[in-house]
């Protein structure tokens, strides 16, 4: 369960949150193949642990990640990308059930800004900054970064980031709908506050949040009779948890409940 890695820290700042930190600061953490798959490796284990209800993902106050390792990728040949299936680990990301906030400070360009945008949450300081560089390496965005703006922030607005590779502020990601805010202006306080809303989740049912999560994600899927359908069944479902039994009895009992996440 403690498990120690080169390039993430994984710590818990309550009980019930685990905080994955990105840690190639020289590096501005940029996204190796390695650290990727300590990332996935971290994300897993704290997947698996019972006592974790919520996972922040942050880098440093300089970079949440300036991308995937430039340096790594330079010389590779289609050949090698397509045999080493690279990046296809980093849909291993959307399958982990509990919500996961991402906490952005500064950097948050190309496979960063694309790493952000596969999390449940993003909450950024007033420092961060949003960008697909990647046309100015003659390359694309290949971590996503194309599909989900679009869902997001519409066509145009995705153009011009993928088109010219202008970085965006952190109010211009708020006014976009990329983040659900800016918060604080001290150093860490984006973490401090994403903690506290992961803290927040994490007292709720396990199961209604993990249910949740999987439909908000269904709608990004599926069209809308079909997510509605989705929707309801899980509604449904969740009819045969004590969670549902707790929450309603201590809402009529006027107390608060006790989940036990079965
Ligand atoms: C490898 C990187 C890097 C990256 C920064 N570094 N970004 N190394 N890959 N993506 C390294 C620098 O080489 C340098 O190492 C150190 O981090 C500090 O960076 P500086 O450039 O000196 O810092 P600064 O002048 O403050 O500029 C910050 C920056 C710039 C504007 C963020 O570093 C930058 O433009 N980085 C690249 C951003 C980018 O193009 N990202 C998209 C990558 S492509 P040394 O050893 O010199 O000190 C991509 C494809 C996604 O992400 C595909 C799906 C995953």
């Amino acid at each position: 369960r403690f498990m120690s890695y080169t390039h993430v820290l994984v710590t818990r700042p309550e009980p019930a949150v685990a905080l994955i930190t990105l840690n190639r600061p020289k590096a501005l953490n940029a996204l190796s193949s390695p650290l990727f798959s300590e990332l996935n490796q971290a994300l897993q284990v704290v997947d698996a642990d019972d006592a974790v209800g919520a996972i922040v993902l942050t880098g440093s106050d300089k970079a949440f990640a300036a991308g995937a390792d430039i340096k790594e990728m330079q010389d590779k040949t289609y050949a090698n990308v397509f045999k080493n299936r690279f990046l296809e680990d980093w849909t291993l990301l959307s399958k982990i059930r509990k919500p996961i906030i991402a906490a952005v400070s500064g950097y948050a360009l190309g496979g960063g800004c694309e790493l952000a945008l596969m999390c449940d949450i993003i909450l950024a300081s007033p420092t961060a900054k949003f960008g697909q560089p990647e046309i100015n390496l003659g390359v694309i965005p290949g971590g996503g970064g194309s599909q989900r703006l679009a869902q997001i922030v519409g066509k145009s607005r995705t153009m011009e980031m993928v088109l010219t590779g202008r970085t965006i502020s952190a109010q211009e990601a708020e006014r976009w709908g990329m983040v659900s805010r800016v918060v604080g202006d001290g150093e860490g306080q984006v973490v401090k506050e994403a903690v506290e809303m992961a803290n927040t989740i994490a007292s709720k049912s396990q199961i209604a949040v993990q249910a949740a999560k999987e439909v908000v994600n269904a709608a990004y899927e599926l069209n809308l009779a079909e997510g509605l359908h989705f929707e309801r069944r899980i509604f449904y479902g969740l009819f045969a948890t004590n969670d549902q039994k707790e929450g309603m009895a201590a809402f009529t009992e006027k107390r608060k409940p006790e989940f036990t996440h079965s």
